[in-house]
């Protein structure tokens, strides 16, 4: 089975995030079905002028049973976290184009034409570009994705193996509005404790340094001797003098990854402790979703 476009490549200049939500009374039909299996082909056209343009196109656990006969077994919906000091909610959304490329005119173009034909079935409900800020850093001035899996890793990762879904992969979005002014008053001594690593070199901060609250050793998570790992594809977004964040994305063989170190975010019940940087960020939407194989995404023309 092959995974979509977008899933296993290296991160690109520019990421475009569209979210949809069923309208109501309208039920998926053979129509919409063709469009949304039209996707995995149409972006080879935009490879034409961009090669590094992929494309993701997944589905929520609600309009799920109106696409398949079936259902992945892990889809459900955004965790719902008890004891969460810290906010994580959960948006009433139902599909996720995820873009990416070096050309945001391409992306823009592909998203508004294929907006505008899924709107019979289909609103948008939040559209956002996600940007490279200098060597990959997010906006509060770290690197991230240094510890994404690499190599052969990516797919292991990101992949259900086998089974009806193989190829496919579970998707969870969340997106993080920074509280960019107490950033900035931090000293980057504290930034990079509140972080868990080095701000100019991007180091790990060995482990004596570095507080249980760290943003880090949140997430650095073992499992019988093994560290959890997922394969984020976050990005930062937003507008100078406005609202600006990151678009988090995960992309995981299995749903339990992210809600584990969410848990372990949001939290103070397996140690006591939170994640510090959500004093400086807090999460304003989150949903979770399924990207079928091509195999199965076309299979819905059928
Ligand atoms: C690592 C930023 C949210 C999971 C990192 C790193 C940064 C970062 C700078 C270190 C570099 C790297 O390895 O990528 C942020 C920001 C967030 C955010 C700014 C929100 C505003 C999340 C969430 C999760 C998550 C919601 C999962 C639920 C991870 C993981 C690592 C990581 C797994 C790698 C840890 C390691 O193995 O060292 N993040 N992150 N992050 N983050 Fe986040």
């Amino acid at each position: 089975m092959t995974p979509q476009s977008g899933i296993l490549p290296p991160a690109n200049g520019h990421a475009l995030f569209t979210l949809f939500r069923r309208r109501l009374g309208r039920r998926a039909d053979a129509r919409l079905k063709a469009l949304l299996a039209s996707v995995s082909d149409r972006i080879q056209l935009l490879q034409a002028e961009d090669s590094r343009a992929s494309v993701v196109l997944a589905f929520g656990p609600h309009v799920w049973p109106e696409l398949y006969q079936s259902k992945p077994e892990l889809l459900r919906d955004f965790p719902s976290i008890s004891g969460a000091i810290h906010p994580a909610p959960a948006s009433d959304v139902d599909v996720l184009l995820h873009l990416r490329g070096e050309r945001y005119d391409l992306l823009h173009e592909f998203a508004d034409q294929l907006s505008a034909e899924m709107a019979e079935w289909l609103d948008v409900i939040e559209t956002v570009h996600g940007f490279r800020y200098r060597d990959m850093r997010d906006l509060t001035g770290f690197v991230d994705g240094t510890e994404n899996p690499e190599g052969d890793e990516r797919a292991e990762v990101a992949l259900v193996s086998d089974g009806d879904w193989a190829g496919g992969s579970y998707i969870h979005l969340q997106r993080y509005v920074h509280r960019m002014e107490q950033w900035k008053k931090l000293p980057v001594r504290q930034q990079e404790a509140v972080m868990g690593r080095t701000k100019e070199t991007n180091e790990e901060l060995p482990d004596e340094d570095r507080p249980h609250t760290a943003h880090i050793s949140r997430v650095i998570i073992e499992e019988n001797g093994e560290e959890l790992a997922m394969l984020r594809h976050s990005m930062p977004y937003g507008a100078p003098g406005g609202e600006k964040g990151l678009y988090f994305i995960s992309y995981c063989k299995t749903p339990s990854v992210f809600e584990k170190m969410l848990t372990r975010m949001v939290a103070p019940t397996s140690d006591g402790r939170v994640d510090h940087l959500l004093n400086f960020t807090r999460a304003v939407t989150g949903a979770a979703f399924f990207a079928p194989s091509i195999e199965q995404l076309k299979q819905l023309q059928s």
